[in-house]
């Protein structure tokens, strides 16, 4: 089991209810931890924050959540079902994303400061979770995965807002007419 890319169809369903947490669930969630760990290693300056289901083409509304973003040694991630976005506020934040649908690609996104979150845990259990910084960017971008979203979707068209890793591992910007404009992965549907 991979984590598929763009333009692969499947990133782009809106996603399927968990109604109750049975095995296939529970194996897709195994699946979804091991996929985001086995990514990092390959990855040296980058740290999996949070997968999408549908990232390895499970058309579920299931997303993991890394516990502690700032500890790579630290490979705990949070399952949460049905997530929704209750509310957003504060002013919008522009943050660089990146996604592992999206490879080699970052972008400078506008996100609301600040998020409340509805979802249930695998207990079924429901939470609420009031997010800000870097917790409500990364689950709004994960949501937006559930339908079919991506962050390049938030920025088209925006000629300074692409970056990429350099070898050193620093965000340098790409060359917006060169390598994104026409580029079919990302956006397939531009003629
Ligand atoms: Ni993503």
């Amino acid at each position: 089991m991979n984590i598929i890319t763009t333009p692969d169809p499947r990133l782009r369903t809106k996603c399927k209810k968990v109604n109750h947490v049975d095995d296939e669930v529970k194996d897709m969630i195994k699946n979804m931890i091991q996929n985001c760990l086995d990514w990092e290693k390959e990855h040296e300056f980058e740290i999996s924050a949070a997968l999408a289901a549908p990232q390895l083409g499970y058309d579920r509304r299931i997303i993991v959540v890394r516990d502690d973003m700032d500890d790579k040694e630290h490979g705990t991630f949070i399952p949460l079902l049905n997530p929704e976005v209750i509310k957003t506020e504060g002013k919008t934040l522009y943050d660089y994303e990146g996604c592992l649908s999206v490879p080699n690609i970052y972008g400078k996104v506008p996100r609301p400061a600040k998020a409340r979150i509805k979802a249930q845990t695998i207990d079924g259990q429901e939470v609420r979770i009031k997010a800000d910084g870097f917790l409500a960017r990364t689950l709004l971008h994960e949501i937006d995965h559930l339908n079919g979203i991506l962050f390049i979707d938030h920025i088209k068209g925006q000629k300074d807002a692409f970056y990429r890793l350099d070898n050193k591992g620093d965000l340098v910007p790409v060359d917006y007419d060169k390598e994104i404009a026409n580029n079919k992965d990302l956006y397939p549907d531009e003629d």
